[in-house]
């Protein structure tokens, strides 16, 4: 018999039966993902409306539901730009950003997304909570959550950590980075920013650098690339690369030199030092000879490549300033555009629970 999960789960991490639960589960979805065939890209907006209670990743999104959410996060891009900056939509709701790990560009925009629907925020963090006192995740969760909250954005070094709180809370949960699981909103932020540029996405060629074995980045960059119809390159040492990838309908590539020529995207990943176990590469200047963007290189890619890097970057490493810094680099723009994909998915899941739970006043 499984034990029960939510029992399992507590600040410091979970138990093996949980990790082996997840990666089964990860397998089952993997094998009905590849059975189901072709992405559904192309599927027709109109035909579309939110459903989901909770966002815990870009997997189990159909490409018609993550356009909604590009869609709706590029009118709310619109409004701000024309000066319409404070809206009233989450006004009186009450979204709490509970973060068990350090995030820079995650948590502050989240933050100013529900400020700028008018929701009132909680920002907690683990350190210095009831968590050094022996409470657990869930009741850290649940106690958040019993001042009125009906959204939960989680980020949480455990893969599956924001499914378990979805499993115990009553409040929608976003998962805003699970371990090496998923980090659906940068996902989107990148498929957004890359529309934005490029004008679609179907078509494009898009390598993914670096440690993808590490990376949730990687991952919901897969799925939602995928989905909309990108071919995608998972690029990198051998070491870095998780076994059978190709079976999520990636092309593996472990030259950078050769497959740059094709590329008209490439998302340069952070290496994961604090998820790796040491000796997967001989050292940070051999790693940045052979995967890292540098000047060299963007004369040897196409004129127009567009080059982004989910942040926080490491000069010199991933890519070098000049890279960074030039035309070419959308990364500050990935960084204005979370905002507006934060604000869309803040909103869709509170327009599901007004849905769920709006109940029209009797005609008198
Ligand atoms: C993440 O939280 O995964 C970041 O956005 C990317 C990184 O840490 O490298």
């Amino acid at each position: 018999m499984l034990p029960d999960v939510g029992e399992m789960l507590c600040f410091h991490g979970v138990s093996r039966v949980f990790r082996a639960f997840l990666v089964w589960r990860g397998i089952v979805m993997l094998a009905a993902t590849v059975a189901s065939g072709p992405s559904q890209a192309g599927a027709p907006l109109s035909d579309v409306s939110w459903t989901r209670r909770h966002l815990l990743g870009l997997e189990e999104l159909s490409a018609a539901e993550i356009t909604l959410i590009l869609d709706q996060a590029a009118e709310f891009k619109r409004l701000a730009n024309a000066g319409q900056t404070k809206l009233k939509h989450l006004a009186g709701v009450v979204v709490a950003n509970l973060f068990f790990e350090n995030s820079t560009r995650t948590r502050t925009s989240f933050s100013l997304a529900a400020k700028r629907l008018s929701a009132d925020t909680i920002d907690f963090s683990a350190g210095g909570s009831s968590l050094s006192k022996g409470e657990t995740f869930i009741d850290t969760a649940r106690n958040i959550e019993a001042m009125g909250v009906s959204q939960v954005v989680v980020r949480h070094s455990t893969p599956g950590a924001p499914l378990l709180l979805s499993q115990h809370l009553n409040a929608s949960v976003l998962n805003a980075g699970d371990g090496t699981h998923e980090h659906p909103t940068q996902g989107l932020l990148d498929l957004f920013t890359i529309r934005e540029r490029v004008g679609h996405v179907a078509g494009l060629t898009v390598a993914l650098v670096g440690d993808i074995l590490h990376s949730r980045v990687a991952r919901s960059n897969i799925w939602g690339l995928t989905k909309l119809g990108a071919h995608v390159i998972a690029c990198g040492p051998a070491t870095l690369i998780p076994p059978h990838i190709e079976r999520l309908g990636v092309e593996v590539a472990h030259d950078f030199d050769k497959i740059l020529p094709r590329c008209d995207c490439i998302n340069l990943l952070r290496i994961q030092f604090e998820r790796q176990r040491s000796g997967l590469f001989p050292s940070i200047t051999e790693y940045s000879h052979l995967f890292g963007m540098n000047g060299e290189r963007l004369k040897k890619s196409k004129r127009d490549i567009v080059i982004l890097a989910p942040g926080p970057i490491n000069r010199g490493v991933e890519l070098t300033p000049e890279v960074a810094d030039g035309g070419n680099s959308v990364i500050l723009d990935q960084v204005t555009n979370g905002l507006f994909i934060r604000m869309a998915c803040l909103y869709l899941l509170h327009q599901q629970r007004l849905g769920e739970t709006h109940v029209p006043c009797p005609r008198s």
